[in-house]
C-alpha cells in the first residue's frame, strides 16, 4: 500500500521541520486535553526554554479552556487548523483508534513528528506508522504508550540494543495493580477500588480495557514488536479478566505463599512462535512482582547474553505519563535522529501453550462426593493435585474451596476444567489462574 493511499489527499509538507519557533524552540501542538493532556500541557509550559506550545485541540474546546495556559496558545477543535500551522511535533493524547490513527498519519505525511501515548493505535498500526515516519524523515515516539512513566521503550532501543531479547514479562496495567493491591492489603471491594482508580486518573475511558486485559494486551504487543522483533496482532494474545477475582482468593493465595497480580508475558520461541498471555496470576510473596504496589508497573526483560533486567515505576496517571510524553518531545527538540528500527517478523504464530501449576477456585452448593468427582476428572487428564484447601466458616449453600495443581500443560487443564464445568454443583463459575514458578504462566480459559 502506498503512503498516499492512506491519507485523504496529498498533505503539503512543512518547509522545515527543524525547530524554528520563537528563539529556535520546538513548536508543539497537543491534541486531547484530558488526564494526560492537562499534565502534559503543564510540563510543556515548564519546558518553555526548549519547547513552545502553540495549539491545544479538543472537541467542544471552549469548556476545556484554563487560565494557566499561556494566552498565546491557540485553542481549537479543528485538526486541519492544527496541522496547517507550522509545527514540529504533534502530540496525540485523545486515545482510541479513530480518529487518532488518521491524525497521526496525516501529521507524519506532512513531515511533522508525532508523540503519542496511544497503545491501541501503536499495537495495531505501529509498524506501518513507523514506515510512514521513516519515509518522511520524522519521528514517531510512543514511550508513554507502555508502562506510563517507566522509560522501557527507550531502554530496549538503546541500553539493551546489544542483546538478543527473548522474553518480556511483568505488570503493565496500573489500574489492575491498584485494584488488586487494594483488595489484598485493605480488603477493599473490587467495585470500590475501581472507582478510586478512575478518580485518580489511572483507568482508560472504558475501564473494561483495563480490567479485562485489553490495555495490557496492547502494551504487550508493542513490547513484542520493539523487544522481541515479532509483530503480533494484539487480539491474538489470550487475555483473562481480573473481574472474577474475589477477596477469598487472596486468603487462599496467601495460604499457598502467594498473592495475585495481573501478569503479562511474551516469549519468543524461535523465529516462528510467540507465546504470550495476560491475566490474573498467583505470584510468590517473595517475588519482586508481589511488592509492586498501587499504580506501579514492573517490566522484566530477559536477554540471551545480559540475563534479566527489570524496570519499575509509576505506570499510570497524568503526571508520570506526561513525563514520558515530554521526554519524547525533548528527544526530538534536542535534535536526535529518528530511531532506526529493525523490521518485526509478521508471520509468527501466537500461542499461549505452556506447562505451569494452577490454582482453581470452586464455589459450590456443598454435598458429599464433589472432591471425588473433581479428582477423577483431573486423574483422567493425568493432572496431579498438589493441595486442596477449604477454609471453615462458609455455609454449605455457598462454599468456596481451592485445588492447586502441579505443573500441567494448559491444554490438559482446559480440557479437564471444561468437563468439570458441566457438573451441577457450581454456584458460580470456577476461577482458574496459573501460578508463577519462574516460568511463563500458561493461559487457562476458566
Ligand atoms: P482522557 O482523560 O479521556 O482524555 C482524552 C481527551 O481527549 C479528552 O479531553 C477528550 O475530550 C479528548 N478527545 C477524545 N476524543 C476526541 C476527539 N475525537 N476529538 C477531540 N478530542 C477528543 O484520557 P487520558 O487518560 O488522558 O488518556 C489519553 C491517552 O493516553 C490514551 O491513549 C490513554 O490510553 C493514554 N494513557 C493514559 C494514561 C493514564 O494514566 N491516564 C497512561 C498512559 C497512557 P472529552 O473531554 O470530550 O472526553
Ligand atoms: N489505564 C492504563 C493503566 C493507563 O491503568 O495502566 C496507562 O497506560
Amino acid at each position: 500500500m502506498s503512503l498516499q493511499s492512506l491519507v485523504p489527499g496529498p498533505e503539503p509538507k512543512v518547509t522545515s521541520r527543524v525547530s524554528t519557533g520563537a528563539e529556535g524552540r520546538c513548536r508543539v501542538a497537543l491534541a486531547g486535553f484530558g488526564t494526560v493532556g492537562r499534565s502534559a500541557a503543564r510540563l510543556l509550559q515548564d519546558a518553555a526554554r526548549e519547547v513552545e506550545l502553540v495549539a491545544i485541540l479538543n472537541r467542544d474546546v471552549d469548556r476545556k479552556r484554563v487560565d494557566w495556559v499561556d494566552g498565546a496558545v491557540r485553542w481549537t477543535d479543528s485538526i486541519e487548523e492544527v496541522l496547517d500551522r507550522p509545527i514540529d511535533v504533534f502530540i496525540e493524547l485523545i486515545g482510541g483508534r479513530s480518529p487518532a490513527e488518521d491524525w497521526i498519519r496525516r501529521a507524519l505525511a506532512r513531515g511533522i513528528s508525532v508523540v503519542t501515548a496511544n497503545k491501541q493505535v501503536i499495537a495495531r498500526d505501529g509498524a506501518s506508522l513507523l514506515d510512514a515516519a521513516a519515509a518522511n524523515d520524522c519521528h514517531l515516539r510512543f514511550e508513554a504508550a507502555v508502562a506510563g512513566g517507566v522509560p522501557v521503550i527507550r531502554a530496549i532501543e538503546s541500553g539493551l540494543a546489544g542483546d538478543r531479547l527473548t522474553r518480556v514479562a511483568g505488570i503493565l496495567n496500573g489500574t489492575c495493580n491498584y485494584i488488586l493491591t487494594k483488595m489484598e492489603r485493605e480488603g477493599t471491594a473490587f467495585a470500590d477500588a475501581l472507582r478510586e482508580a478512575q478518580a485518580l486518573g489511572y483507568a482508560e475511558a472504558n475501564p473494561s480495557q483495563d480490567i479485562d486485559g485489553f490495555d495490557a494486551q496492547a502494551k504487550l504487543a508493542i513490547l513484542a514488536m520493539v523487544a522481541l522483533g515479532i509483530q503480533a496482532p494484539p487480539d491474538a494474545i489470550a487475555t483473562r479478566s481480573i473481574a472474577t477475582v474475589d477477596g477469598v482468593d487472596f486468603r487462599y493465595a496467601r495460604r499457598l505463599g502467594c498473592t495475585i497480580r495481573q501478569i503479562a508475558w511474551a516469549e519468543r520461541n524461535g523465529d516462528l512462535e510467540l507465546c504470550a498471555g495476560v491475566g490474573p496470576t498467583l505470584v510468590p510473596l517473595e517475588s519482586p512482582l508481589a511488592a509492586v504496589n498501587g499504580s506501579e508497573n514492573l517490566v522484566s526483560i530477559q536477554g540471551r547474553f545480559g540475563g534479566e533486567t527489570t524496570f519499575g515505576g509509576r505506570g499510570a496517571g497524568g503526571d508520570p505519563t506526561a513525563v514520558a510524553v515530554l521526554s519524547d518531545v525533548l528527544t526530538i527538540a534536542r535534535g536526535a535522529r529518528p530511531a532506526v528500527r529493525p523490521r518485526a517478523e509478521r508471520s509468527a504464530r501466537v500461542s499461549s501453550d505452556a506447562a505451569t501449576p494452577y490454582y482453581v477456585r470452586f464455589t459450590v452448593v456443598d454435598r458429599p462426593g464433589i472432591i471425588a468427582a473433581l479428582a477423577s476428572v483431573f486423574a483422567k487428564y493425568e493432572i496431579n493435585i498438589d493441595a486442596i484447601l477449604q477454609e471453615p466458616g462458609f455455609p454449605a449453600s455457598q462454599r468456596p474451596f481451592i485445588v492447586s495443581l502441579d505443573a500441567a500443560p494448559s491444554a490438559a487443564v482446559n480440557a479437564a476444567l471444561a468437563e468439570i464445568g458441566a457438573f451441577d454443583f457450581h454456584l458460580v463459575p470456577m476461577l482458574a489462574m496459573p501460578v508463577l514458578d519462574g516460568r511463563a504462566p500458561a493461559e487457562v480459559t476458566a
